[in-house]
């Protein structure tokens, strides 16, 4: 079944990412491809609708990223923004050039209300739009008329109906620009012609009859993590091939206070084979000694791999192995090569050692909002459908230093209390991640009539979209408080709490 969709061609823009997501909160399926992409693969794609992102050139240099003009031949209707907006108009004759005034932030704008993108009833006339731009359209291209302007922009937005061209020199992707989600759907929607077909009910439907057709009588191997999407996708694959499937669920003994049984209580009962391995004597021990965070990391990525392929022997030759890559991993892949902060072991990305014969993906065109809805869509609980990210090696890299038992225990006992005052007080969706540090540092204290000589704890909250880069959660004192005094009196061994207020960066979220 063909399905219709939007092409977003990235020129290098930042906001690359939220445009797609953008599309899609329009109900329509979009994808993201460089800008470098041949034009035969464009056509091949057959998008109903192009669209343009930024990016940091300038068109006029020799240099800055470009496209064929064949593009605007195609009768695909195109939307311009910001970068894409200028090379739209260098291309087609117009000129750019560095403006008088640059324009960043939030900018009064005056739209024409004849354009399509604006015509909305519920539009004004006049509206702020979230502005970021060094250069601007000195001179449109033939055909092309302003129709928005502000007080240093002459054209901050340029329409060519008949040929359905249209561009603007702010970012409607950005919440800042008011009423920038319903200048995308007027494109997709009024110019592009899209009903809106793509919903998480449609893609369940897709994907369980694609998954049935490729895995045929097949076996099928998921490393289950308890995290979003290995839960996703499970919840997928069971739909599509029930006990074909079998969930390797390996407890490193590091996870969250009785999250291990709330894992295993999630999914004995789904038409799955389940399988959970108590590694934790094993990982511990592999442990023992260890105390730098990379050392870690790389014990207990490669623990599990033995461990999870110890039991995909014992379940004989599969098939098929699901990994849980989403579509900003396919996005990301293959782009920049930023320096490694932190050797990520994610239990989704198993090396090649299981012999089977294919990948399975199911999630690869989700986002993880669209993750979040199929999961729900698919019967998941809530709590499992907005778990918070958990590293795969877990507590272990929060608890600095060599790990005990001890100290997981107090970790444990110490981070559950913090989760549930963050939930008493309804901050559990709107803190994207929160969670308590076992420091390896004691100070003295006094309870009751007696010195003690204890652990620091350390509570970190962060807000972020992307994770890449996050603020310290502004945590209410009151609720720091009651998660503090709690935490002293119910768990033994820690009598002082700092919160973390570093953001990202200079810090990173995990501590280790
Ligand atoms: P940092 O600490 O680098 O974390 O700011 C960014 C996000 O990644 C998660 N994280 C990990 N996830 N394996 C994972 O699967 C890891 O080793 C790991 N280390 C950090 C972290 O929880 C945050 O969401």
């Amino acid at each position: 079944m063909e399905r219709e969709s939007v092409l977003v061609i990235d020129f290098g823009g930042q906001y690359n990412q939220l445009i797609a997501r953008r599309v899609r909160e329009c109900g329509v399926y979009c994808e993201v491809k460089p800008y470098k992409t041949p034009i035969e693969e464009i056509k091949r794609f057959n998008p109903k609708g192009i669209i343009f992102t930024g990016g940091p050139n300038s068109v006029y240099l020799e240099s800055s990223p470009t496209i064929s003009k064949e593009i605007f031949e195609l009768g695909v209707p195109v939307l311009g923004i910001c970068y894409g907006c200028h090379l739209m108009a260098h291309i087609l004759g117009g000129e750019v050039s560095a403006c008088v005034t640059s324009e960043f932030g939030k900018t009064e704008t005056v739209y024409d209300k004849s354009c399509v993108l604006f015509a909305q009833d519920d539009m004004p006339a006049t509206a702020v739009s979230w502005m970021s731009h060094n250069d601007c359209i000195s001179r449109l291209p033939d055909g092309f008329k302003s129709v928005a302007h502000t007080d240093n922009c002459p054209v901050a937005a340029m329409e060519n109906p008949e040929k359905k061209l249209y561009a603007v020199q702010f970012h409607p992707e950005v919440n800042h620009t008011e009423n920038g989600i319903k200048m995308i759907d007027s494109f997709v929607k009024q110019v592009c012609g899209c009903g809106g077909d793509w919903t998480m009910a449609n893609y369940a439907k897709v994907a369980i009859e694609e998954i049935r057709a490729k895995v045929g009588d097949g076996k099928v191997l998921l490393a289950l993590s308890g995290g979003v999407d290995s839960s996703v996708a499970c919840a997928l694959l069971s739909k599509a091939v029930g006990k074909q499937l079998t969930c390797v669920f390996v407890d490193h003994g590091f996870m969250r206070k009785n999250e291990g049984d709330e894992v295993e209580a999630a999914f004995k009962d789904w038409d799955v084979n389940f399988i959970r391995v108590n590694a934790a004597d094993r990982f511990i021990g592999k442990l023992e000694g260890v105390s730098d965070p990379e050392t870690k990391r790389k014990t207990i990525g490669e623990e599990f791999i033995r461990v999870f392929e110890e039991e995909a022997r014992k379940i004989g030759k599969v098939d098929f192995l699901v990994q849980g890559t989403i579509y900003p991993d396919v996005i990301e892949s293959g782009t920049g090569d930023a320096a490694v902060i932190k050797s990520h072991h994610n239990v989704g990305g198993l090396p090649d050692y299981v012999d089977f014969k294919e990948i399975i993906e199911p999630l690869r065109l989700l986002f993880k909002d669209e993750v979040r809805k199929l999961g729900t869509e698919l019967g998941l609980a809530d709590y499992l459908v907005w778990r918070q990210p958990f590293p795969g090696p877990g507590l272990a890299i929060r608890i600095i230093g060599e790990i005990t038992r001890d100290k997981l225990k107090i970790l444990q006992d110490a981070d559950y209390i913090f989760r549930e005052e963050i939930a008493n007080a309804g901050l559990d969706r709107s803190i994207n991640q929160y969670f308590a540090v076992l420091t390896d540092m004691r100070s003295v204290g006094v309870m009751g009539d007696g010195r003690t000589y204890d652990y620091t704890l350390a509570l970190r909250g962060v807000t972020t979209t992307d994770f890449m880069t996050a603020d310290f959660a502004r945590i209410p004192y009151d609720v720091l408080e009651k998660a503090s005094v709690r935490i002293v009196n119910e768990v033994d061994n820690i009598n002082r709490i700092c919160y973390d207020i570093t953001s990202k960066p200079p810090a990173t979220i995990e501590w280790e």
